[in-house]
């Protein structure tokens, strides 16, 4: 039984990092003419009405993309970030904010394309509905982990994979580090994004382990924590995983996380950004 909706999360500070980066990758695999593949193992429904119950329901997204969207003075990667949410809302005032497939339907070009996994009934036909015209997209209503492994390696050996699961289960946090050791196998030189929530701390170290002592080369990982860690229930930060990115990232991200921490945080808010193993 999923209960898990993205739509009362759409636009939270851990949208903030997920997506600047996600986009800030994107445009980097645009450089090149040569196709790629985008695989999304956990797509959600693609894109949210902020008006809408759910995300009202939380008010999250008040405290992520609410606080950034009007700013003038941002850092590079987080106007590329604002700029796609602004003309998706037609440069007016924000009303609809897109999950990873609806980033990906923005800056996908013809000569790529998107495999897009979601188990969820009606976040799959949300979703289905979204890319029905998105003729270099596939929707899949099945498991994203093993969706992946049977799409590597890519048939133009470029490729950038985003894992989100919902961490619902405390399975997901090894469950995820392993799948991406597998597919590194099968595609080393790919891009895997893999994103976490800071829950519980114990839990983000035993990933940092699995992937030290894996085979996995070149990953960096970006943390930003709105509150300190605490025992308590509740996400108090958020992070990402990223082998194989994008070389000027972790400088870029140092402004990013600079400005995160200036504009949506408080005395407690906190980030790292390091290479976790070397190339
Ligand atoms: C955090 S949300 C995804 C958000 C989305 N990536 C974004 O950035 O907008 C996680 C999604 O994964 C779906 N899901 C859970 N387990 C899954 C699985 N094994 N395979 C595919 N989708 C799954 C959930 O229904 C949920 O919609």
């Amino acid at each position: 039984m999923l209960s898990y909706r993205h739509a009362f999360h759409a636009g939270n500070f851990a949208d903030v990092l997920k997506h600047s980066v996600l986009i800030y990758v994107l445009d980097y695999m645009a450089r090149k003419d040569k196709g790629y593949s985008y695989i999304d193992t956990h797509s959600g429904a693609g894109m949210y009405a902020l008006q809408d119950d759910y995300a009202q329901k939380t008010g999250e997204y008040k405290d992520g993309i609410g606080k950034l969207y009007q700013s003038s003075d941002l850092p590079e990667i987080l106007n590329e970030y604002i700029s796609l949410i602004s003309s998706l809302n037609n440069n007016k005032s924000l009303e609809i904010y897109p999950g990873s497939p609806g980033i990906a339907k923005e800056l996908l070009r013809r000569q790529d394309f998107a495999h897009l996994f979601e188990l969820h009934k009606s976040d799959f036909e949300l979703l289905e509905e979204l890319c029905q015209r998105w003729k270099k997209s596939r929707v899949y209503k099945s498991d994203g982990y093993n969706g992946l492994l049977e799409q590597l390696p890519p048939p133009t050996r470029r490729g950038v994979v985003l894992m989100d699961p919902p961490f619902e289960l405390k399975e997901d946090y090894v469950k995820s580090v392993k799948t991406i050791i597998q597919a590194y196998r099968k595609f080393s030189t790919g891009t895997y994004l893999l994103w976490y929530p800071v829950v519980k701390r114990s839990y983000i170290e035993a990933m940092e382990e699995q992937f030290v002592s894996s085979n996995v080369r070149n990953v960096i990982q970006l943390e930003y924590c709105q509150k300190q860690d605490s025992d308590e229930y509740g996400m108090t930060g958020t992070g990402l995983f990223i082998v194989n990115p994008p070389w000027q990232l972790l400088g870029e991200s140092d402004n990013l996380l600079t400005t995160m921490k200036e504009k949506l945080g408080n005395k407690h808010s906190s980030y790292t950004a390091r290479q976790l193993i070397d190339e």
